[in-house]
């Protein structure tokens, strides 16, 4: 059987790639925030997974305005990186599990959660930038990567207490697999931050530690929050936040089980205009 053993939260600010691929990560400005992610990479190692559920946005590279799934199942073979504007990163080709996302995509379309299915579509900073973060420069990813993407870009974007249940949906979808796999879900995007507008630049220091104490302690209350308070307190894109909710809801404290241990949890800021948040949580089986 599929088992969930850790949820990992992270940022997944396009500079920070950057900032790997032309091995700028010692320079002072970057130095804290790599610093963040060394205990991380250690961690992976340690408890490396079958498959990532990587629940992630895309920022108008697969998708446009010509097309915006809510939410997005990707059941590919491989999945290229893509090009944002100046080439495609140097990372590796994300490789997929299609049999465990057939799964997943039957189990949680008949939990009453409407997908769409994405065969082939190129994975951007929301889904390469915390690859990077946890698993440094390899020459192949680790694991298969199944992506997950969430419409966080143009409104209406789904509420958190509707991505809380889809976690818990996906939850019982990996549970329910024959294979042994050991499988971690990773909620990205956040912290805080505004692009552009009036408050572009925002960061929130205090709302963004009070939303990680939350998020480990009662992410089903958390859930109950409203966009216009993400929005307000975090910045037009700081509403990316919700997508950590999905990684939360598949914990097994919130499914009947254990609390989790936090392993590791980081802030820093400044690191483009964001807020770095991250956070590994271990299920208690
Ligand atoms: C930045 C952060 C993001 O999450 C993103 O998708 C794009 C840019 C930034 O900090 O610049
Ligand atoms: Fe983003």
């Amino acid at each position: 059987m599929a088992r969930i053993t850790a949820s990992v939260y992270t940022s997944h600010i396009p500079a920070v790639g950057v900032a790997m691929d032309l091995g700028k990560t010692q320079e002072p400005y970057w130095q804290p925030v790599f610093e963040g992610y060394e205990y991380s990479k250690e961690w992976l190692k340690e408890n490396k997974p079958d498959v990532v559920f990587l629940v992630y946005n895309d920022h108008g590279t697969a998708f446009s305005l010509e097309m915006i799934p809510t939410f997005a199942l990707g059941t590919g073979a491989e999945y290229p990186p893509a090009d944002e504007g100046w080439g495609p990163r140097p990372v590796p080709m994300v490789h997929g599990h299609p049999e465990l996302s057939a799964h997943i995509a039957q189990s949680v379309i008949q939990d009453d959660f409407d997908l769409t299915l994405i065969n082939e579509m190129p994975v951007d900073h929301g889904l390469t930038v915390p690859l990077s973060v946890m698993c440094g420069q390899p020459e192949a990813w680790p694991f298969k990567v199944i992506p997950f993407h969430v419409n966080v870009v143009q409104y209406p974007v789904p509420s958190g207490k509707r991505c809380f249940e889809l976690g818990q949906a996906i939850r019982r979808a990996v549970e329910s697999f024959d294979e042994d796999l050991n499988v971690q879900i990773w909620g990205t995007g956040g912290m805080s931050h505004q692009l552009q507008g009036a408050r572009a630049g925002l960061i929130n220091r205090e709302w963004d530690n009070a939303f990680l104490d939350r998020l480990i302690a009662d992410p089903a209350d958390l859930s109950n929050m409203p966009h216009i308070d993400y929005v307000r307190e975090a910045g037009s894109e700081g509403v990316e936040l919700v997508m950590w909710l999905i990684a939360r809801g598949a914990m097994a404290d919130v499914n009947g089980g254990a609390a989790p241990t936090v392993k590791h949890r980081f802030y820093h800021v400044p690191a483009s205009n964001t807020a770095v948040g991250h956070l590994i949580l271990e299920n208690n089986i």
